[in-house]
């Protein structure tokens, strides 16, 4: 990975103040010019919401904001709460993920947000329950676990047996019902196929299907329209650095004509995005505290493991990784290092799950050295471990 010049030397910088570096680097530069640029190559309709489960660091919510980004998308009240302290209005905030409770619920509600998406029979009763005690209506999407998988995904989130949404099957049962609930508005479908995918094809094949569910529900209640159809988040990042990337203005020709075909203007379109728009702001950066041979291949040991940056372990894939070299004395004659071979990298956890990359080749490596690991932005700290262990918790700096 080639290491942005103001980066390594914010980590040569960081590393010279003294104690063990440990840290994320953030500069949301490239989310906003994403941003930026989405708002210029789509559709009309669309709207593009920041998944604040990607980044909800303060200066991610900011980035989103100043970059023009129609909304957040969240998933808990927690985040609603950082939403709000970042200055988005609730009209600005669409809701989504399975087992809201009913506090959570009730301040959606009562705080007027502009989408709830249903996940369940159950969450629609109880949600027009709430909506009857507080005498308020709500816009709602029904999310539809559809019959349709993408196989080479990073993460599926619809097809088989799924704890999001309603069966597709099940639509034409459920869906009579929730209309019937007198404060809920339905206002349309939310179809989330899978996360990380780079192939366009795969997910404007969500898209098409998800526009023939909206016109077969119409073609069935007159008087029903599906005005807001949300696709959900997915665009992937090339975290395998095999030069293809995930290609927006394909992405974005491919809906145009899919709209063209469906009749569907003047609808609006929702795209929830997390990690393409995050990923490449943020790097994690760790000092090698150790390098040791053990049968045959070297360990090399780090300040901050699963617990600060999970995700190559839970995903199992290995993030892009630098070195940034410090030239630290040895402190002994004869210590280990690595020059030119495949090596694990793991953090201080007791578990052998501690892993943050296996089989990487490293030109050269000692102890001291710093090593940096890409596209860190989304899904970093945020799904870590962090309590395990109670190693100190890493420091987030943001440059710009
Ligand atoms: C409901 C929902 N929307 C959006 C996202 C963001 O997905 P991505 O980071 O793939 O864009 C997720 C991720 O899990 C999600 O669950």
């Amino acid at each position: 990975m080639k290491l942005p010049e103001h980066v390594e030397a914010a980590i040569r910088q960081r590393a010279g103040e003294g104690g063990t570096l440990n840290c994320y680097i953030y500069d949301t530069r490239p989310m906003r010019e994403k941003i930026a640029h989405l708002a210029r190559i789509m559709p009309e309709g669309v709207e593009v919401f920041y998944a604040m489960k990607a980044n909800p660091h303060p200066a991610f919510l900011a980035a989103a904001r100043e970059a023009g980004a129609a909304g957040i998308e969240i998933a808990s009240l927690g985040e609603a709460e950082k939403a709000v302290a970042a200055g988005f209005s609730p009209a600005e905030l669409i809701y989504t993920g399975p087992g809201k409770s009913p506090e959570e619920l009730e301040w959606a509600v009562s705080r007027g947000i502009r989408t709830l998406h249903l996940e369940s029979l159950a969450e629609a009763h109880r949600l027009e329950a709430i909506c009857d005690e507080l005498n308020r209506g709500q816009d709602v999407l029904l999310r539809v676990n559809a019959n349709f998988d993408i196989h080479e995904a990073q993460t599926t989130f619809s097809g088989g047996s799924r704890k999001f949404g309603v069966d597709e099957e099940k639509l034409g049962e459920v869906l009579p019902r929730i209309l019937k609930l007198p404060h809920l508005r339905f206002r349309g479908l939310h179809v989330y196929a899978a996360s990380g995918v780079l192939n366009v094809d795969d997910l404007l094949k969500n898209c098409e299907l998800v526009f023939g569910m909206a016109q077969a529900i119409e073609a069935e209640h007159p008087g029903v329209v599906c005005d807001i159809i949300d696709f959900g988040g997915g665009f992937g990042i090339d975290y395998l650095e095999t030069g293809q990337d995930f290609d927006p203005e394909a992405w974005a020709r491919g809906l145009e004509a899919l709209i063209r075909r469906f009749g569907f203007f003047g609808r609006t379109f929702f795209l929830e995005l997390g990690r393409y728009l995050a990923a490449d702001s943020g790097w994690f950066c760790t000092e090698i505290l150790d390098i040791k041979e053990s049968r045959g291949k070297k360990q090399v040991i780090c300040a901050g493991g699963i617990n600060h940056f999970r995700r190559p372990a839970a995903l199992a894939i290995n993030h892009p990784l630098a070195i940034v070299r410090m030239h630290r004395p040895p402190l002994f004659t004869g210590q280990e290092s690595v020059r030119d071979e495949s090596v694990y990298f793991g953090g201080p956890l007791c578990t052998g799950a501690d892993k943050l990359a296996n089989d990487v080749h490293v030109e050269a490596a000692d102890i001291g050295d710093i090593a940096v690991f890409g596209y860190a932005g989304a899904y970093g700290l945020t799904m870590s471990n962090i309590e395990f262990l109670s190693h100190e918790r890493p420091e987030e700096i943001v440059l710009a």
